[in-house]
């Protein structure tokens, strides 16, 4: 079964999707971390966005993984745990630039296919629900204000010991959402049939459950209906 999450930078989809697929025992892929590994690659050899044909090269020999329990799975770019350097400054300024090539957007997709054909999954990006997995069971769009975005980021930030100004997060914010939102391919845009959940003002266990929520009601129903139909 596939559950997809989209929504932009900061609305929540990684730590939700991590806490579905933990409650589920589904995989967590997290294909903005994808993304994230390839453009570290390009960026550790100095290969430009504009160099599309060593792109394709670099993606030919380049293995990406998921390792570790499913809910914490973490990436591993050629047998190394990328996991912390692909959230780098560097990386997180170079990803939009990145993640638009043709090529680069071809072979993650059939990658994230590939991995979704074997493994019920909780993904989450930009743009699972309208092009990855149009068929996926259920499908979610998260947003939240982006003053409360900006917040999320700083504290995660915080966390990691690097301060940053509300100020320029949001900047960088609306910057990556207008990036994001306006390419030609694969934008970030809501599924006609997905859910929307605005995350401003929730708490986390209060959006986990909403979406549980949804799932149990929608099971439950299309148990109610199958039971009604073979009491006809
Ligand atoms: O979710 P994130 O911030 O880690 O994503 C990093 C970048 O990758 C973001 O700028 C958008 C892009 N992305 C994408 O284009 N398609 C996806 N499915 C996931 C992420």
């Amino acid at each position: 079964m596939i559950i997809t999450l989209d929504g932009p930078a900061g609305s929540g989809k990684t730590s939700t999707a991590k806490r579905l697929a933990h409650l589920l025992g589904f995989l967590h892929l997290d294909t903005g971390a994808m993304y994230r590994a390839i453009t570290l690659t390009c960026l550790r050899k100095h290969i430009p966005v504009e160099d599309t044909d060593a792109i394709a090269r670099e993606l030919e020999h380049t293995q990406l993984s998921f390792r570790g329990q499913q809910a914490d799975a973490e990436i591993y770019m050629d047998g190394e745990n990328v996991s912390r350097e692909i959230r780098s400054a560097q990386v997180t300024a170079a990803v939009s630039d990145y993640c638009v090539v043709p090529v680069v957007r071809e072979a993650l997709v059939a990658q994230q296919r590939a991995i979704g054909a074997r493994k019920s999954l909780v993904c989450e990006g930009r743009d699972m629900g309208t092009v990855v997995f149009p068929d996926a069971r259920y499908k979610f769009y998260l947003v939240a204000d982006i003053t409360e975005r900006a917040k999320r980021r700083q504290k995660e930030l915080e966390a990691a010991g690097t301060h940053e100004s509300l100020e320029s997060l949001e900047q960088a914010m609306r910057l990556r959402d207008a990036k994001d939102s306006s390419r030609k391919l694969a934008p970030l845009k809501k599924a006609a049939d997905a859910v929307e959940i605005d995350t401003t003002g929730l708490g986390f266990d209060e959006q986990v459950a909403m979406i549980m929520a949804h799932i149990s009601t929608d099971a439950h129903e299309k148990f109610r209906n199958a039971d009604a139909h073979t009491n006809e």
